[in-house]
């Protein structure tokens, strides 16, 4: 009998003693460099898919690696019951870049936890109790987060839900108006339905959502757990043309925010700010010295590299070469948060391309295949993308 590789052992590990809740890719990961991911068994692939749109700044960018080696030399980790120059730095430097208005940050250790905080607030905020979310919205699996994410069955799994919850149709602001009444305390959306298959709305959408928030006192949240720190070629939709400029209450962050850190964030404006009293929010490892180090590091590599102007360049170097395949009927989103549709199911093209060692992602629209690529992307790259789904599709 033939010997076990590295791989198939670690594999048989990892299936022997993790709760499997994932369907993994047969690939492990060893080691990862900018836009390039190495597996254990010597093997190159090219990450489209971000580490699950985390890799932001591209795997172990050298800045936030060093960074994060100091911080781990001075302190790991003290709480915000205490002041430090990491967390100053940090917060100093996402409220440097976000739209004017916001002006004050919290900082958590994921997505679903900056949900659940922004509801909070707008709840604490206006005394009020409903949000309402959209249809194909993915907030996360905690369980007011869950209970806000009416898409596929997630809200099933988190069962029994939390009430307090209303539903209305993405892009279509009559249905908002129809539950938009004094019970409501937010609206939240993530800008660029990503999980859904990467839907986008008319600028007018979000005008009219902010225009309807302050009419009826009404919180507006974006949720840019995916949008957000560059990844639409703006340091975030807010205020972005393709959101009319709107500048929502509140903004969540969490995913490439520390380049795979764990970290979340809330940024608010001063409105908010001035509602929230010690203790009605916390958690211990919210704002903790690694974590904090690695914010201001991604924040410093995505600015010194010129990363928003490269994702700019290079979507719009991507759009025109994929106008050569034919099987591409669409592409949707915005900078590297992209939506390839097909006339056929995606899940067959993006095996294939994992074959073919091109790390994308599904969606849950099964048409969709979508790219999260690391900023740093470069137009070869892409070259490479187009010329191996050209190959993909002669074979099939
Ligand atoms: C838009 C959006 N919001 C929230 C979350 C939840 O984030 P986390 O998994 O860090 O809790 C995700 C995760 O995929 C997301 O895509």
């Amino acid at each position: 009998m033939a010997a076990k590789s590295k791989s198939d052992k670690i594999v048989a590990i990892e299936e022997r003693y993790q709760l499997a809740t994932y369907k993994k890719m047969p690939v492990v990961a060893e080691r990862g460099e900018g836009v390039w991911l190495f597996t254990s068994d010597g093997g190159r692939y090219l990450d489209l898919y971000g580490g699950h749109a985390v890799a932001g700044t591209g795997h172990c960018h050298p800045h936030v690696v060093s960074a994060i080696k100091n911080q781990a030399d001075q302190l790991l980790f003290y709480s915000n019951l205490v002041y430090s120059e990491a967390r100053a730095h940090a917060a100093e430097k996402l409220v440097s870049i976000a739209p004017e208005s916001l002006t004050k940050a919290f900082f958590c250790n994921s997505g679903t936890e900056a949900n659940e905080n922004a509801m909070r607030m707008a709840r604490m905020a206006t005394g009020r109790e409903n949000v309402i979310t959209f249809g194909g919205g993915f907030h996360g699996r905690t369980a007011d987060a869950i209970s806000a994410t009416f898409l596929g069955k997630y809200r099933e799994i988190g069962k029994p839900n939390v009430p307090g919850h209303l539903k209305a149709d993405f892009g279509d602001i009559e249905t908002v108006r129809a539950v938009a009444d004094e019970s409501v305390a937010a609206i939240m959306l993530e800008p660029i339905q990503s999980m859904a298959g990467i839907k986008m709305a008319e600028p007018s959408f979000y005008r009219a959502l902010r225009e309807l928030c302050d009419e009826r006192g009404i919180v507006l949240i974006y949720d840019e757990v995916q949008t957000g720190v560059g990844r639409t070629g703006e340091w975030f939709f807010a205020g972005s043309d393709a959101g009319d400029g709107v500048v929502p209450d509140i903004v969540t962050l969490a995913k490439a925010l520390g380049s795979g850190i764990p970290v979340g964030a809330c940024l608010v404006t001063e409105k908010i700010s001035s509602q929230i009293k010690e203790n009605d929010l916390g958690t211990t490892f919210g704002g903790g010295m690694m974590a904090m180090a690695a914010v201001t590091a991604t924040l410093e590599a995505i600015e010194n590299d010129g990363m928003l102007a490269n994702v700019r360049e290079v979507e719009a170097h991507l759009r025109a070469r994929l106008k050569e395949v034919e099987q591409v009927v669409a592409v949707h989103g915005k900078g590297f948060l992209l939506g390839l549709e097909f006339a056929d199911k995606a899940k067959p093209t993006h095996e294939a391309l994992l074959e073919e060692k091109v790390i994308t992602g599904t969606s849950s629209d099964p048409r969709v295949l979508r790219l999260l690529p690391p900023l740093c992307l470069q137009k070869d790259q892409i070259d490479l993308f187009v010329d191996t789904l050209g190959k993909v599709f002669a074979q099939s």
